[in-house]
């Protein structure tokens, strides 16, 4: 039985069907479609402004708007098309990823680093060196944000929820907002940061995530984070060893101190994480 609401009748005369459910936040539900306008399958999200709070209706979500609408990447979700209705939903009509890398990595225990970590991580940092180039920043990298096509192998950066424009420092921030597994120091001690190395905080530990399958620092207890981050990142015991530029990467990536992370252009120059491509090249002896 199907129970739409009058916004998801008016989806259908758009000629669009919405099916089974693909993810859920607080305040909107991303659901898989078909239309006869686009090939291939699409997701919308599907946002209801009636029961969102005025700091989301009013702040975040035209943030996240104006971010999808000005931006266009191989790495980041494709977004078609913004469609309003009255009753105050909001479809926003996108390509379908299969999977995100939270749910690969779960279904997987980890990612072999080399090649498929490190491909991803690639894919990613590609993205957000985009993003910092136009000033802008997204401040919710984690693994579930990261949507993956069928073949496991594109990386598509998707959620631009606290997304916002930034010039990095000496611009600061002062929402803390993100997930607090993924959030560094400074945000979890509130202190006004560089919104820009903290994304870069949060790409250390999507890295770490996919490599280990575990998290670097458990949010239990969030207060004690930042002491814990602060003594830096530790590997879980009987993990196969990694290679050493990997877990160099990931130390430079989760500096205590904002000021000593690495740029994101910088992190895309890491020779590890170009190996991939450079080992293609044919060696000059
Ligand atoms: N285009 C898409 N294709 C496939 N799955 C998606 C897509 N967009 C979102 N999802 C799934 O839905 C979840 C929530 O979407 P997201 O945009 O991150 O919303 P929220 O702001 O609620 O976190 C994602 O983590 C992912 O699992
Ligand atoms: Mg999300």
């Amino acid at each position: 039985m199907s129970k739409s609401s009058g916004g998801d009748r008016w989806l259908n005369e758009l000629g669009y069907k919405l099916g089974q459910t693909l993810g859920e936040g607080s305040y909107s539900k991303v659901r898989v479609a078909t239309s006869a306008k686009y090939k291939g399958p699409l997701a919308i999200k599907v946002v209801d402004r009636r029961r969102a709070p005025p700091d989301f209706v009013h702040k975040f979500l035209p943030r996240e708007l104006s971010i999808l609408r000005a931006i266009r990447h191989p790495n980041i979700v494709r977004v078609f098309e913004f469609i309003e209705v009255c009753n105050g939903k909001l479809y926003i009509v996108m390509e379908a990823a299969s999977t995100d890398l939270l749910q690969l990595v779960q279904q997987l225990g980890k990612l072999p680093c080399i090649p498929e970590a490190r491909d991803i991580f690639l894919q990613v940092v590609s993205a957000v060196r985009y993003l910092h180039d136009r000033n802008l920043v997204h401040r919710d990298l984690k693994c579930e944000n990261v949507l993956l096509t069928a073949d496991g192998r594109r990386a598509k950066l998707t959620d631009f929820g606290f997304g916002r424009e930034s010039r990095g420092y000496p611009d600061l921030s002062t929402t803390y907002c993100g997930s607090a597994a993924y959030a560094s120091p400074e945000v979890l001690l509130g202190i006004p940061y560089d919104p820009k190395k903290y994304d870069v905080w949060s790409l250390g530990v999507v890295l770490y995530v996919m490599v280990t399958g575990c998290m670097p620092f458990d949010d239990s207890h969030i207060h004690s984070m930042p002491r814990r981050q602060k003594k830096g990142v530790f590997y879980p015991e009987g993990l196969p060893p990694l290679p050493e530029p990997c877990k160099s990467l990931i130390a430079q990536l989760l500096q205590f101190s904002p000021a000593s992370r690495p740029g994101v252009g910088q992190v895309a120059k890491n020779s590890w994480l170009k190996g991939g491509t450079l080992n293609k090249e044919p060696s000059s002896k």
